[in-house]
């Protein structure tokens, strides 16, 4: 099926055919990998690429790769109709929407692992997720050889994961950050707070406020390990069960015990009933002093 002014294209072959026609006119070509069910923040992706690039290309796969055995691809959602519907309201030209056959043929033996920074955090608890990222997204970035590709900041493990997988297999593509959209009370905007019920979804937006007033705490000079403590009890008490939440480095991941000379990043999942809503801020190097 497809949407006016929007093509969706469902082969690799067809993919590489109009992209193909683009580079021939002299187009440049931005990406935006997602797994569909789209939102306010999939739609900022596609604005941001639009600003860089000629063309536009959003993928929408629910990569099997990246869910471990007791997470939700079965019930992933997936409203094919209104995401067509919400892409040909952009500026995107072409939605490719690959079946898991197309992407992993019978015989698919290949994996990415991006050591270091795609360990811990989010890692820890769900093994083998960034493995699956990893090599859904260097096959996407070679399907359709892009000359930008946009990730948002709400997963920004996962855009780090990407970053120096990119850099490490010298892909020739420029991994974007967009910053994470959110809703008025602070919740980021995620395909999984469709799970939420009312009264969970009441509570949720304590994470973004107890990040944000961790974070002011650590700019302003405060420890980070009280701080990081505090914030956790907060949360527990309010209902939140809290798988992690600290503070790393924010090009490395390593973790940071006090505050250093470089930016760096507070991050956070939690679990609210049975969802899981991941958020993170940044915090600042402090300022040089005067003197
Ligand atoms: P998905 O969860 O659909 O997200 C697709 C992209 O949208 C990711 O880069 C994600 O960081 C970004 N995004 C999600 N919520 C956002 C928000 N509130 N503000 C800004 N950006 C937001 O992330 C994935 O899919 C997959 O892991 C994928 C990269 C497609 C690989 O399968």
């Amino acid at each position: 099926m497809s949407a006016p002014g929007l093509a969706v294209v469902r082969s690799v072959a067809e993919l590489r055919r109009r992209v193909a026609a683009w580079r021939a006119a002299g187009d440049t070509i931005g990406l935006v990998p997602t797994m569909g069910a789209l939102h306010a923040g999939h739609l900022a992706l596609v604005a941001a690429a639009r600003e860089r690039c000629r063309r536009t290309v959003v993928s929408i796969f629910v990569n099997p790769k990246q869910f471990g055995p007791c997470e939700d691809f079965a019930t992933y959602p997936r409203p094919e109709t209104a995401d067509f519907a919400k892409l040909s309201a952009t500026s995107a030209e072409l939605a490719f929407v690959p079946s898991i056959d197309e992407m992993y043929p019978e015989g698919f033996s290949t994996a990415i692992n991006v050591s270091g920074i795609g360990e811990g955090l989010c890692d820890a608890h769900r093994p083998g997720h960034f493995d699956g990222v990893a090599t859904v997204v260097a096959k996407l970035l070679i399907q359709t050889a892009p000359d930008a590709a946009f990730f948002g900041e709400k997963d920004y493990q996962q855009l780090m994961v990407v970053r120096r997988m990119a850099r490490d297999l010298d892909l020739p593509v420029e991994i974007v950050g967009v910053p994470t959209v959110r809703e008025p009370d602070g919740l980021a905007l995620s395909s999984r707070n469709a799970y939420l019920s009312a009264d969970e979804r009441r509570l949720a937006p304590h994470l973004n406020r107890a990040l944000r007033e961790a974070a002011a705490e650590i700019t302003g000079g405060a420890a980070p390990a009280p701080v990081l403590e505090r914030a956790i009890s907060a949360l527990t008490d309010r209902g939140l069960r809290v798988e992690y939440l600290e503070l790393r480095d924010a090009a490395t991941l390593a973790p940071v015990a006090s505050r250093a000379a470089r930016p760096a990043r507070l991050l956070a999942a939690v679990h609210l009933g049975r969802t899981r809503l991941i958020d993170n801020l940044p915090v600042p190097p402090p300022a040089p002093s005067r003197s």
